[in-house]
Parts: C-alpha cells; structure tokens; sequence
C-alpha cells in the first residue's frame, strides 16, 4: 500500500527545527558554559593560579602550544593528543617535541576537574583557549575576550604539521606567507611574536647563530656562547626569549630587537625586513599599542578555522579522540 507524503507544511516545520537546532548548536558565546556548566570560571582559575604559581613556566608553555594548535587547523586540541600504534599525531611532529609538560598538564587538570563537575560538556579547544588568556593576563599581559563553544577536533597528524608552523631558520618572507595563507596580516604578526617576550629557546634553536652574526650585541653573544658551551651534551640547555624582563609580558622583546638582543634568527628578522620594522619601532615606543593589538590579534587567532556543532566533538580525555 502507498504512504501518503507529509504535506508540505509539516516538512517545511522540520526542516526549519533541524536548521535552528544546527544554528543554536554552532553559536559561541563568551559564557557558553554559563547554563551547562556554572562553575567553568571558578574551576579554570583554580586550577590555573594553582598550576602557575607551583611551575611558573607553565604561561610560556601555554601560549606557545596555543599557537602550535591554533595557526595549523584552527584552535581545535588536536595537539594534545597522544599518539597510537596506528598514528603519529601532531605534538610528535619533530617541532612540537620542545613543547613543554607543563602547558598539558594545565589542560589535561582543568579538564579533569570539569569533567567532574560537568561531564562531557567543555571542550578541551575552549580551556587551552581560556588558559592561555588567563595565564598571559597572570604575566602581566593583556585581557581579551574568549569566545566559547568550539569543539575538539577527531583528526591530529603529525604530517600535516611540516612547512606549516614558522622556524627560527626560514626566510622572513615564509613566515609571512605562513601567517598570510590563514588571513593574517604582517602587523598582526609582528604583533603576535611579542609572545617571545616571555619563556625560553633551546640552544639548538639559535646556537648556530652565536658565533659569526653580526646581529648579535658582541657581548650578548659571548654571554650565549656560555651558556650553551655545553648544550651538545645537554640537549636542555635554554635561554631566556627577552633577558630583560623574562617573565614578565610587556613590550621590551620589541625594545631589544635594534640593541641587538633578540635570540632567535627569526626575533632579529623582524628588526631586519623592511616590511616588518616599522611596526617592531611601533610596539616598542607604544606598550598600549602592542597590547591593543596583541589582544586582537590572540582572539581573531582564537577563532580562526574553529570547529563547531557536529564538525567536531566533546572529547572525554584531552589526550584521546573519543
Ligand atoms: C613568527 C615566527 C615564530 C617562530 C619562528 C617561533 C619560534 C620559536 C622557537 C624556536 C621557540 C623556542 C622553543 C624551544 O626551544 O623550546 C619559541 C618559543 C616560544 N614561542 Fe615562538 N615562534 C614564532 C612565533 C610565535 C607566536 C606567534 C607565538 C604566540 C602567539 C609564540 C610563542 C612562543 C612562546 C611563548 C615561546 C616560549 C615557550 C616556552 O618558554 O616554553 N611564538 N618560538
């Protein structure tokens, strides 16, 4: 026997439920969890000012693989997970293995503890979001809004990471490129690697540069010659981004590019190439400026290529696709 077709209202409601449901699913908002999850704030404040004051490193940490994850795919977490017999995933990828214990375990705690406030129900893309604000505001950085509601992407490999994240050894002109193929524009790039004004750089990273390069101030290379007399040995062996103000988040990275203080060959490039330098003047006559538009740039970066509703999932464990 023949079914009768629904008539054409009826189809017309359904399709306009699934297109609101879709819609209301897929809108961020700066207190997405304020329903599902009311402790969120609490929970991520905690556990960061916890977590920082034990490992002070834990800021830099953060704010670097926020950008690892975030500049590749879109802030999605695909960084923080492990990797299987059957694929080598993203935080393997030769550039990623510097990237620090401490800036996981940030993530890998808070989401424990809402997980037991609010099982599956934050993302782990929205608390390394939240972290690294958080963390930057601790240093002394700027405050900015986070956007809330992504979700955690199901695919991390460590292949797709090659060409696509800056090294201190490429021309001026890929790094650009690498920041211009996702929309961003040389000022906000400049503007981005005042994150170099805290943390530290293996000695791998630019000890190739200390002996010969005329971009150094001579005694700043000779005090970076010993302090990496030894690093061939001790593969640990750092130094400090900004040695005038390591710890603290404020626009001396950008003062100290023309005294010849920068650390990596990149830091100098930026002092170098006549389409950045003005901009490296800018920041560092300007303190407000830089924060200005640092925060700008941290949010537009925040949201870049995010995945929402059912292009992504709420992971259970940071480190696992579900
Ligand atoms: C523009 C091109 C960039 C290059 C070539 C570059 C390269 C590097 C390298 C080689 C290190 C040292 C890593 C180590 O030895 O452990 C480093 C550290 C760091 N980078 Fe970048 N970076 C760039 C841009 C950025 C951006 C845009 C951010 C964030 C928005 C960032 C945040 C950091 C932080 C915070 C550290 C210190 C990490 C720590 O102390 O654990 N970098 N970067």
């Amino acid at each position: 026997m023949a079914k009768t077709p629904p008539p054409p209202s009826f189809l017309c409601i359904i399709i306009l439920l699934s297109t609101f449901a879709c819609l209301s699913e897929s809108r961020l908002s700066t207190n997405y969890y304020a329903r599902s999850c009311p402790r969120f704030n609490d929970i991520m404040r905690d556990t960061i000012t916890n977590k920082q004051i034990t490992s002070p490193t834990t800021a830099a940490g953060t704010l670097r693989l926020f950008f690892h994850d975030a500049i590749l795919n879109g802030l999605d977490a695909s960084i923080l997970v492990s990797s299987t017999p059957f694929n080598k995933a993203e935080r393997d990828a030769d550039i990623n293995l510097s990237l620090p214990g401490d800036a996981f375990d940030v993530v890998i705690r808070a989401k424990t503890a809402l997980e037991l406030q609010c099982p599956n129900t934050v993302s782990c893309a929205d608390i390394l979001a939240v972290a690294t604000r958080d963390l930057v505001t601790m240093v002394g950085g700027p405050y900015y809004n986070v956007i809330l509601g992504r979700k955690d992407g199901r695919i991390s490999k460590a292949s797709a990471v090659e060409g696509n994240l800056p090294k201190p050894t490429m021309p001026m002109s890929q790094i650009i490129e690498i920041f211009q193929k996702r929309n961003f524009t040389v000022q906000e790039m400049v503007a981005l690697s005042g994150a170099h004004t805290i943390g530290f750089s293996h000695c791998k990273e630019f000890s190739s540069n200390i002996y010969n390069n005329t971009h150094y101030n001579p005694r700043f290379a000779q005090g970076l010659q010993r302090a990496c007399a030894d690093s061939q040995r001790n593969p640990t062996l750092s130094v400090f981004n900004d040695i005038m103000t390591p710890n603290k988040f404020d626009n001396l990275y950008y003062q100290n590019l023309p005294k010849g203080l920068g650390l990596l060959e990149s830091d100098h490039g930026l002092n170098i190439d006549g389409s950045t330098k003005s901009y490296v003047e800018m920041y560092a006559r300007d303190q407000n400026l830089f924060f200005r538009d640092f925060a700008r740039a941290m949010e537009k970066l925040g949201v870049y290529g995010i995945k929402t509703g059912r292009r992504g999932e709420i992971r259970h464990r940071c480190d696992a696709i579900n």
